[in-house]
This record gives structure tokens, C-alpha cells and sequence, in this order.
């Protein structure tokens, strides 16, 4: 992370602290900070990797923040003090977006703050599948290691799902269908999506 990097990081972090959820920032969306994940808890991982499963029936409730915090971390959080990540990247470059798709608009999730900023309004599941959640993993389309790196991640946050009773839903279709309007540095694109929902009573 270079100086104006961190000060501008620096800045949102510390707008989301401050201002608590939903504070609007000057010249940029509103941004929620994102509660911290429990690390001492879940279920063990071997119960985790026995109950992983993809869900092809999702709900459209949507996930609290607690959970959507904790799945965020999972799948691309910071997990040591030097700034790297649950999933390891290529040369440490760590060069991938996650997009959160809500009611409330579409987020774009900030590792280093463990915060979200809203980068679309409206409520757009309904360009995925409308599920409860659909989250959206961007990365430099031609990154060699870019599939990789998604597929870490969204393995990640399979496993947080199966260790906190949510469905999800890995998926390729309409992948792309917002690309045209999310904040992606140019010559990326969203490689896959993950559709998650409160576990629906069968
Ligand atoms: C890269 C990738 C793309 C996928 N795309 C879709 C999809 O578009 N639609 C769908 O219903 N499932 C999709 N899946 C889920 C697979 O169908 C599912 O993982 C597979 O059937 C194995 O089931 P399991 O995940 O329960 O082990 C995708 C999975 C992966 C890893």
C-alpha cells in the first residue's frame, strides 16, 4: 500500500468509525463499518469441510451484519498485522474486489477498514438469481493468477457458510452483469459469483 493509499484508506476507516453505520463521506458513497468476526468460533474445521455443499434453492432473506461481516473476512479479509489476507495471492499483489449485492444497493467490501461502501443504489439480485446476498469476485481478467485467487475466496466463504448454517451457491451465470457500472479498474472484470441465504427450513 503506497502513502496516498493508506491516507486515503486511512481516511475512510476512520469516517466509518466515527460516523457509525451508514455515514455519508464527501465525494463518495456511504460506508458501514463491519463488525469484527469472531475468530475463536465456529464449527471445527473438519465439520466445516464435511458440510460444504452448494444450495441450487436459495431464499432472498438477507444476511445481518454480523454474518455478512464474518462471510466478507472469510473471503478476502486482512488476517495478520502486516496487511495480508485468508486466501494467499500471487507475489502478494492480492489484486481481486468483492462486491457485496444487497437490497440496499451493491458494496464494495474494504479489507483493511473491514468496512463496505456503496457503490450502486437500488436493489440489483435481481440481475443474479435474488438471492437474500449475491456477491461478486472481480480480478484483473488478465491475471494469470486470477482464477486462483477467486477460487480461494470463494471456497473461503463456502466453508464460513457451512460452519454458520447459510446456503450458497457458487455461480458463473449472468457473472458479469453489472460490470458495465461497478468501479472496476480497467481490464478487470467479475469472474464469478456466490449467492448466500440464511439456510431455508426443508
Ligand atoms: C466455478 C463454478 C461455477 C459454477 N457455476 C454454477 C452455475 O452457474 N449455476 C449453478 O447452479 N451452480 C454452479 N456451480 C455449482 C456447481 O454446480 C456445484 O459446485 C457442483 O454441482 C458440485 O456440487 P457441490 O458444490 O455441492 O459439491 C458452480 C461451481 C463452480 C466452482
Amino acid at each position: 500500500m503506497d502513502r496516498r493509499d493508506f491516507l486515503r484508506k486511512g481516511t475512510v476507516f476512520a469516517a466509518a468509525a466515527l460516523m457509525g453505520p451508514g455515514a455519508a463521506l464527501a465525494g463518495g458513497g456511504s460506508v458501514v463499518a463491519l463488525p469484527r468476526p469472531d475468530t475463536g468460533g465456529g464449527k471445527p474445521l473438519m465439520t466445516c469441510l464435511a458440510q460444504r455443499r452448494s444450495s441450487h434453492v436459495l431464499g432472498r432473506e438477507e444476511l445481518g451484519l454480523p454474518a455478512l461481516g464474518a462471510l466478507l473476512w472469510a473471503a478476502w479479509g486482512v488476517n495478520r498485522d502486516d496487511g495480508k489476507r485468508v486466501v494467499p495471492t500471487a507475489m502478494n499483489k492480492q489484486q481481486a474486489m468483492v462486491f457485496a449485492v444487497r437490497s440496499d444497493g451493491v458494496w464494495e467490501y474494504l479489507p483493511r477498514e473491514h468496512a463496505m461502501k456503496k457503490v450502486l443504489e437500488g436493489d440489483r439480485r435481481r440481475s443474479f438469481d435474488g438471492a437474500g446476498l449475491v456477491l461478486l469476485y472481480a480480478a484483473p481478467e488478465k491475471d494469470r493468477y486470477a482464477a486462483m485467487h477467486v477460487g480461494s475466496m470463494y471456497q473461503n466463504a463456502g466453508l464460513y457458510c457451512a460452519s454458520a448454517g447459510l446456503d450458497n451457491c457458487v455461480k458463473y451465470q449472468k457473472h458479469d452483469a453489472l460490470d458495465a457500472e461497478l468501479p472496476l479498474p480497467d481490464g478487470w472484470a467479475t469472474f464469478v459469483t456466490q449467492s448466500v441465504a440464511p439456510r431455508s427450513a426443508r
